[in-house]
């Protein structure tokens, strides 16, 4: 090849190579700006990690022992792979704890939490990290004092990040899978865990261990999700109406106690709570809200001292009825209606906070919100 035909041939590939530069930064650049756009549209989630199993670790030196609240939210939402292409996300840490130790100052905590991030437009959906022991009272506490439509999504797990097979990336992916998508707005709190999206009134932990331990048992899940199918809502009650209650103010709720009742039961756990301040008892009753003849007595007797007295009952399902083998009008009882002991009682510390006391109206309380 000739000198001349080498240098045009030269100046050609060096033309071409110019005019590739400017092509594959353009690439870049507007690959960067669709990947940047993109996450610009992403859903935002406020996760608050209050520390439970999800966040545990196990003990080196033991066998299926391990520490709750060991690992941080944001440690937690970083060992979940794909979370990025779901949503754009913000982790807090509320507290470090077992939910066996769960109190009203992190309920408060994360109550005020989660509605300045919703007045302030901070985020499009919330997720709380929390233990499994406690979870559906948070769920519940948050329910009724969490004013707007946005999510707020409750997510554990029954084993700890370092188990095998532990659950709770799974439940974390699927947490942001639903706080993520619009269709849950207007719903209230949802427990998710286990492929089952649950709601704060009804949902429950029925098994010690397994990972199949939430339940809804009187109305189901209010819907399903897992990683590759997405989400299936079911078609929601008519007549769905949620109440929300002013946070008291301080960081205290009302004593109210749960007395679960047995054969043989006499008046003495209620006479306790009674002796210890209690401005609210919570029956945990056989059967419809049943209990002894002595027990009913003294709950009579508290009624009449003004202390608010709710019958429950210690049976998984069903409603508790009035006046069937307790005159609740004459003693001035109200019943649970769907409400477990632990729901019912943060349901009348939040009445009695909110000054609430009369059993008429305590009654349309509990029975207003489902
Ligand atoms: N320590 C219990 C709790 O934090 C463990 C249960 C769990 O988180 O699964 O509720």
């Amino acid at each position: 090849m000739t000198r001349d035909a080498v240098t045009s041939a030269r100046h050609q590939h060096r033309r071409r190579w110019m005019l590739a530069i400017p092509l594959v930064c353009f690439a870049f650049w507007s690959g960067g700006i669709g990947a940047a756009a993109q996450a610009a549209e992403l859903p935002r989630i406020l996760v608050l990690a209050t520390g439970g199993t999800i966040a545990g670790q196990a003990d080196p030196r033991a066998t299926g022992a391990y520490k709750s609240g060991q690992i941080t939210g944001e440690q937690l939402m970083q060992s979940v792979p794909g979370l990025d292409k779901l949503a754009k996300i913000n982790a807090e840490q509320i507290s470090s704890i077992g939910s066996q130790d769960m109190n009203d100052k992190v309920w408060f905590a994360l109550a005020r939490r989660i509605q300045d991030a919703f007045d302030k437009n901070e985020a499009d959906g919330v997720i709380v990290t929390h233990g499994t022991d406690t979870l559906e009272e948070t769920a519940f506490f948050l329910d009724n004092v969490v004013r707007g439509d946005k999510p707020v999504v409750i997510v554990g797990s029954m084993r700890p990040a370092t188990a095998v097979s532990a659950d709770g990336p799974g439940n974390l992916y699927e947490a942001v899978q639903v706080a993520a998508d619009p269709r849950s707005r207007g719903r209230g709190v949802m427990a998710v865990l286990n492929d089952k999206i649950q709601g704060a009134r009804s949902v429950t932990k029925t098994n010690t261990t397994s990972i199949e331990t939430f339940s809804s048992a009187n109305d189901g899940p209010v819907g399903y999700v897992d990683t590759a199918g997405g989400i299936r809502f079911m078609a929601q009650a008519p007549g769905f109406r949620r109440t929300t209650y002013q946070l008291p103010a301080g960081e205290q709720l009302p004593r109210v106690e749960i007395v679960y009742s047995h054969a043989n039961m006499d008046a003495v756990p209620i006479e306790d709570a009674i002796s210890h301040g209690a401005k609210g008892i919570v029956l945990a009753g056989v059967g419809d809200g049943n209990t002894s003849k002595s027990a009913l007595d003294a709950l009579e007797a508290a009624a009449k001292k003004g202390i608010v007295v709710v019958r429950s009952t210690r049976v998984r399902s069903g409603f508790v009825t009035r006046n069937v083998e307790v005159d609740d009008d004459k003693n001035g009882f109200v019943v649970s209606e769907d409400l477990n002991p632990q729901k019912a009682r943060v349901l009348t510390q939040l009445l009695i906070a909110g000054g609430v006391t009369a059993s008429a109206e305590l009654q349309k309380a509990f029975t207003a919100t489902w």
